[in-house]
């Protein structure tokens, strides 16, 4: 027997739990930064395809595998097909170093995130001058050793979290705020709309140019899909271990993916808008958000208040992806290696403290540091979320629809035959034994200009 996993109570908890996984820095910042880079409504397009089409199978295949094995993300492939090729036990150690890489760039967001809580307190960016935004923001991020201390902050911070076991409490208290952060982003879309020169933001985000989605465009779209869902390195899988044996999985992943995407959506229709009416750069990159939505805020009687109500929110978010995101690498190592939580916790922060350092210095004393044209802080994030997720994903759908087979895939989304939802689970089955994998393919291939 093995010993008594620790598990999700209720069903309603479970699903927010893996919204807590989904909603993070990746809506706020991440989605707006990529579809102003990389033309807008085009983007949005491909992104709503590939979210649909394929992050949204992967993660319920990825959640269901967990469940049937109650295991981390390397031990289950052992369990589910016991005599299976040891290879497939690499998505598990993909997943393990995209962990890793992921956290060596989102801590470094996340303590620009913490920072920008005290700079809304002091007014420092209360405006709506793109220029004085840039030089509050460029200070901040040149500046190597404050860089550092921020992400070490929110390393500390996540690392206590996990080691002094309370991730329940303070998840709990997360979720309670999280309807407050959506209610902030609707008075910032409300404000941002009815700017005067706002509707050009609207075009940018919701007319397509089909001539801006080239394969690169698609392979980032493809990632963030990815990213969005925690899917493709074993999050999801090690939230399924959790799961209950009623829950219903494929209803579950889709309420999350829908939630998640309508978060994404008022971050976009929060920013874009303001982004024209106001003067600043779509294309800006990492800054976007940093930029204008302090200037939003400022547009509104109060806005240093809300600001600060905001960036404070927007902090406790990450915190639930983050525990998400290091569960993975914890679970592997004190289940495998016999660490103990608080030991496999301690070198896992240790870790991404290192691999992070390089990272956090990408716009100083490592902005030149180009490998395949990238600074280390860009390198992390093409490499995690355009190259090890999708490929992932295509081991986890190659898996689940040639290795474990309908049969089995059938018992466990139906919950042993209670849930009548024969059609649903054919539908995915066809779609990861040969749509998706096939797709995730083509995109990397083209957008790696493999072919
Ligand atoms: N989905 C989270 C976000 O959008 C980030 C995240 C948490 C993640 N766990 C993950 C991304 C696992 C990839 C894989 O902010």
């Amino acid at each position: 027997m093995p010993a008594k996993r620790d598990g999700f109570t209720s069903t309603f908890g479970v699903l927010l739990a893996t919204l807590g996984s989904a909603v993070g820095l990746g809506n706020i910042w991440k989605f707006p930064s990529l579809t102003g880079l990389n033309g807008g409504a085009g983007f949005l397009l491909v992104y709503l395809l590939a979210t649909l089409l394929v992050a949204l199978p992967v993660m319920i295949v990825e959640t269901m595998l967990g469940r049937a094995a109650r295991a981390n993300a390397i031990t289950t492939f052992e369990q589910v097909a016991p005599r299976s090729q040891w290879w497939w036990k690499s998505i598990g150690w993909m997943g393990f170093l995209a962990a890793l890489l992921i956290m060596a760039f989102y801590s470094d967001v996340a303590g620009w995130v913490y920072a920008y809580i005290f700079k809304a307190i002091s007014g420092e960016i209360s405006t709506t001058d793109p220029k004085v935004a840039a030089e509050v923001f460029g200070k901040l991020v040149s500046n190597p050793l404050s860089s550092l201390l921020w992400q070490w902050v929110v390393l500390v911070v996540t690392g206590s979290i996990i080691m002094l076991g309370v991730s329940k409490g303070i998840e709990a208290v997360a979720r309670k705020l999280m309807p407050l952060l959506f209610i902030l982003l609707l008075v910032l879309c409300a404000r941002s709309l009815t700017l005067p020169g706002a509707t050009q933001g609207l075009v940018f985000l919701f007319s397509p140019d089909f001539a801006k989605i080239t394969p690169a465009v698609m392979l980032t779209a493809l990632g963030l899909a990815f990213f969005k869902l925690s899917i493709g390195m074993g999050t999801m899988l090690t939230y399924g271990s959790y799961f209950r044996e009623d829950q219903n999985i494929p209803l579950t992943a889709t309420r999350v993916m829908f939630a998640d995407l309508s978060i994404s959506l008022l971050a976009g229709i929060a920013i874009f808008p303001a982004v024209f009416a106001l003067g600043f750069e779509p294309a800006a990159g990492p800054s976007l958000v940093f930029m204008t939505i302090p200037a939003v805020f400022t547009s509104i009687p109060g806005g240093t208040v809300f600001m600060t109500i905001f960036f404070v929110l927007t902090a406790i978010a990450s915190v639930g992806a983050i525990l998400s995101l290091l569960e993975v690498p914890v679970a592997i190592l004190s289940e495998r290696f016999g660490l103990g939580r608080k030991r496999a916790s301690v070198f896992t922060i240790l870790a991404i403290g290192l691999m992070g350092v390089p990272a956090a210095l990408s716009q100083s004393l490592t902005a030149e540091l180009k490998i395949f044209g990238m600074n280390p802080f860009d390198l992390f994030d093409f490499l995690s979320s355009n190259v090890l997720l999708p490929l992932g994903g295509i081991l986890i759908c190659l898996f689940v629809g040639w290795v474990y087979g309908l049969p089995q895939l059938e018992k466990q989304l139906s919950n042993d035959g209670k849930l009548h939802n024969q059609a649903l689970i054919r539908t995915v089955y066809f779609l990861i034994r040969y749509v998706t994998p096939l797709s995730i393919a083509a995109v990397l291939l083209h957008g790696l200009k493999v072919f």
